[in-house]
């Protein structure tokens, strides 16, 4: 059965339960990370771990959803079911435009998804793959499950197979090979894998922690890797990037998401040393099992990421549906005197739907004074710019009202982004969500400090001046908080320019 999104949304009992405007939610029970992100023709396809029968993680299958504008989602039938007592685990898709596998014809090329075999009855985990032969609308299971078994990855796992898993894998031109990248859970280490033909491989090589110069001991727990090429913006250079989501040692503590820049020969990743400033793609709570969609259109260009939002397991306090989707969020790299960093900004789509419920320009704000104090809403973009004085403490309070408050500070002192969940709803749920988390963020050349702020009902992500600081959490405040406030202490700021739109979708 396929329900539009907005459908749902005005089903009775459905529109509270801190479903979100803009983001994707299941339309019922549980999701994790996101899986096999592609696009095809206009159609941007998620898949998702998804358990359709109960809201706790469990009984995994590959849910699915499609968009023509990463905004309007509509559910889908799941797309690889678990079956015959094997799960179907994370992994990525990828078009086999030469029908090299030979699961489609050459005037109907097949599009592959790899996926882990997860064997609930004793924990072993295999690669799998399902195809498609209509544009990625239904997936059949290749007869030849599983492509790696078990006993093909013991070797070179030191659990013998139960802990290899979450398979990237794309065809690599200058080798004209497949590459698969399998994450080996606690042992800290990715192994990658090639192909002639999409469907038999071989191990070539090993990625540890060890071999990451400058990468923190404490960063463990290797899962869903993500690795494409990317430009080095201005430099006309590119390079490798690999992205893993380690179970432990982000900023904001536990689970998060890093990445790797790099060089990459068909065989094995050679890592850039890690500067440990530049290497979080997040520093809030709640963004992880990041992976990007591939087969976006060169006229597009865009490399597109989404993650988990949801750090807190069965534990939030939604009752309909468990985990969303971070808002898709372009990736690029950018390099500067200090080094390579990545950029992340919401991807443009967002501002074409809403409407503006506030701007300001070119007015400065004292102690004592507080802006955007008529506005009211739970899904809002709001981008600031503004210069401030030395010792200054900017604060943007966003689902207020009375003591309950998200705020989003930046102190000029520290020259430090954070948002402090502290009092903003309920917290109780589980022994993480509340607190403040923090990241640097430096003015630019001309003095401005831009942050740009999406709120939706149950989350808010903060993107900070390019895009090189991101801090996403999820709140859940009371449906009626829906104040927002800005406000300075210890100096004044220039507020250049705030602009503050409702988000709706039509
Ligand atoms: C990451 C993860 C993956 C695995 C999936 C199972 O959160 O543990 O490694 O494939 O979840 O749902």
């Amino acid at each position: 059965m396929i329900l539009p999104v907005l459908a749902l949304l005005a089903a009775p009992g459905l529109a509270a339960d801190y479903r979100p405007v803009y983001h994707f939610v299941p339309e019922q029970n549980w999701m994790n990370e996101p899986n096999g992100l592609i696009k095809i023709d206009s159609t941007w396809h998620l898949f998702y771990q998804h358990n359709p029968t109960a809201n706790v993680w469990g009984n995994l299958n590959w849910g699915h959803a499609t968009s023509d504008d990463l905004l309007h989602w509509t559910h889908q039938p799941l797309a690889i079911t678990a079956e015959d007592g094997v799960e179907a685990f994370t992994g990525t898709a990828y078009y086999d435009s030469e029908n090299i596998s030979g699961l489609g014809t050459a005037g109907n090329p097949p599009y592959l998804a790899y996926y882990t075999g997860y064997f609930p009855s004793n924990g072993t985990q295999d690669q799998r793959l399902a195809y498609s032969v209509d544009a990625g609308e239904t997936w059949a299971k290749f007869p030849g499950n599983p492509i790696i078994s078990a006993a093909q990855e013991a070797p070179h796992d030191e659990t013998g197979g139960l802990e290899t898993r979450d398979p990237k894998v794309f065809f690599h031109e200058p080798s004209g090979k497949w590459i698969m990248v399998l994450a080996h859970g606690g042992q800290n280490k990715l192994s990658f894998w090639t192909s002639s033909d999409a469907l038999k491989w071989a191990w070539v090589s090993d990625l540890t922690a060890e071999d990451v110069s400058g990468l923190p001991s404490d960063v463990k727990g290797w899962e869903v890797p993500d690795m494409f090429q990317m430009a080095v913006e201005g430099t006309g250079e590119t390079t490798w990037v690999l992205i893993i989501t380690p179970a432990q040692g982000s900023p904001a503590g536990g689970n998060g998401v890093f990445a790797l820049t790099g060089s990459f020969d068909g065989t094995s990743f050679q890592p850039d040393p890690v500067d440990t400033s530049m290497l979080w793609l997040d520093h809030g709570r709640d963004f992880d099992g990041a992976l990007s969609w591939e087969n976006v259109e060169a006229s597009d260009g865009r490399r597109i990421l989404a993650a988990i939002a949801n750090s807190y397991g069965a534990s939030p306090p939604t009752n309909t549906w468990k985990g969303m989707l971070s808002f898709p969020r372009t990736l690029a790299l950018h390099e500067s005197g200090s080094g390579r960093y990545f950029v992340q900004q919401p991807v443009d789509e967002l501002i074409t739907v809403g409407s503006s419920l506030a701007t300001i320009q070119n007015r400065t704000i004292t102690p004592g004074e507080t802006l955007l104090s008529s506005v009211h809403g739970t899904a809002l973009d709001i981008q600031l710019t503004f210069s401030i004085t030395t010792d200054a403490v900017l604060e943007l309070a966003v689902r207020k009202a009375g003591a309950e408050q998200t705020v989003i500070q930046y102190d000029s002192s520290s020259e430090t982004l954070s948002v402090d969940r502290t009092a903003s709803g309920n917290t109780s749920f589980d022994p993480a969500p509340g607190g403040i988390h923090s990241a640097p963020l430096v003015p630019d050349a001309s003095g401005l400090v831009r942050i740009r702020v999406l709120v939706d009902t149950c989350s808010v992500e903060v993107f900070g001046g390019q895009g090189e600081v991101v801090i996403s959490d999820l709140i859940f405040p009371d449906e009626a908080s829906d104040g927002v406030a800005l406000q300075v202490t210890g100096g004044s700021a220039m507020l250049r320019s705030v602009q503050v739109r409702g988000v709706s979708l039509n």
